[in-house]
């Protein structure tokens, strides 16, 4: 099978992204062939610092390798760097209709959250994602819950170009994991935990060890005292059984079982300790990776080459197919 998926380099990549996108790749690429990008074309859509910007994609470069992504394996690329997806982009957009796109949850909340920059890229942006998985050919894209809904429609447009034109594309199906899907911020436990929101919401995976304790000590807890997994009644607690469970690989009753007789501050010193240990090689990863420029630029130079040649390839059928040259 083919893969697809990516990440924005925006702010600080964080434990969400991690469990809900990055883990399962590693496991994917052994037995697939895995294209990860670092989609900066998607991330000037929001407000942005070009100066910041090449520092972000180090870092998500640095994360992808940290995490174990083999970049003999798997092609690691920058979005920016293979033009078709914006030429991609552009031709899919002739087939899709506004109302399609007006239909986006995520549209909707970021232009909530920037007001004064409801761009027409930020309304687009869910066909540049389908560009970037049509563009391979991907049959299946690992994401978390909240990108669902842009394979979904990854999905209706290429089978509108199929019908349209000359059956060219497989209709991608969306790889959620069936635990780590969708992780809540730690500030508000019923909402997502995002790059955009403060700090304290979210574990960054280069947080070093006393951010990382600072903020699961202050981490929203429920009432009542029972360590227990109830997304209802204590979606503060179930969260951080959650990320607890993903980290250790152990069940949730065994953790609950575990921390039966103790307290909620015992519960997450323990989860500290194991979000310390378990992010210990991204801080190292980055501090070493930090100041191998050269090697750095090369994997993403042949990840280009790579990259690049099948997408030429399947752009040249795309056009013949729409009648351009
Ligand atoms: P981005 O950069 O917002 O997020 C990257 C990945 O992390 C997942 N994720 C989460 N998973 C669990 N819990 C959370 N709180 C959480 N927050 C984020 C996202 O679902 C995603 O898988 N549009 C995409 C990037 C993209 C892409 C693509 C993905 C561009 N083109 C093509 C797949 C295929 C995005 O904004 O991801």
């Amino acid at each position: 099978m083919r893969i697809f998926s990516g990440i924005r380099p925006t702010n600080e990549i964080h434990i969400g992204n991690y469990l809900g996108a990055i883990k399962q790749w590693i496991e994917l690429q052994e037995k697939n062939e895995c294209v990860f990008s670092i989609v900066d074309l998607h991330a000037i859509t929001t407000p942005y610092n070009p100066k910041q910007l090449q520092k972000d994609i180090l870092n998500v470069l640095i994360i992808y390798l940290a995490a174990g992504i083999d970049a003999d394996k798997s092609i690691i690329f920058v979005q920016s760097q293979v033009k078709e997806h914006a030429e991609l982009a552009w031709l899919l957009s002739t087939i899709t209709p506004m109302g399609e796109l007006n239909r986006m949850t995520q549209f909707k909340e970021k232009s909530k959250e920037h007001k004064d920059y409801v761009n027409s890229g930020l309304f687009n942006y869910p066909v540049l994602m389908a560009a970037d998985i049509l563009l391979y050919k991907a049959e299946a894209v690992p994401v978390g819950k909240d990108q669902e809904q842009h394979v979904e429609l990854a999905r209706t447009i290429a089978r509108r170009f199929n019908q349209k034109f000359q059956k060219t594309f497989s209709e991608p199906k969306a790889l959620i994991p069936k635990e780590g899907a969708k992780i809540m911020s730690l500030v508000n436990p019923k909402k997502k935990m995002s790059k955009s929101d403060e700090p304290k919401s979210y574990i960054s995976l280069f947080d070093n060890p006393e951010q990382i304790q600072k903020k699961i000590i202050s981490a929203k807890t429920d009432s009542g005292k029972d360590i227990r997994y109830n997304i209802t009644k204590k979606p503060g607690i179930s969260n951080l059984l959650t990320i607890y469970s993903l980290l250790t690989k152990k069940p949730i009753p065994e953790i609950e079982n575990q921390f039966k007789k103790k307290s909620y501050s015992e519960f997450k010193k323990s989860l500290s300790k194991i979000t310390v240990d378990y992010l210990e090689p991204f801080r190292r990863k980055q501090k070493e990776l930090l100041t191998r420029e050269v090697y750095v630029q090369e994997i993403l130079r042949q990840g280009q080459i790579r990259a690049q040649s099948i997408a030429q390839e399947i752009m040249q059928d795309v056009r013949g197919k729409m009648g351009l040259s």
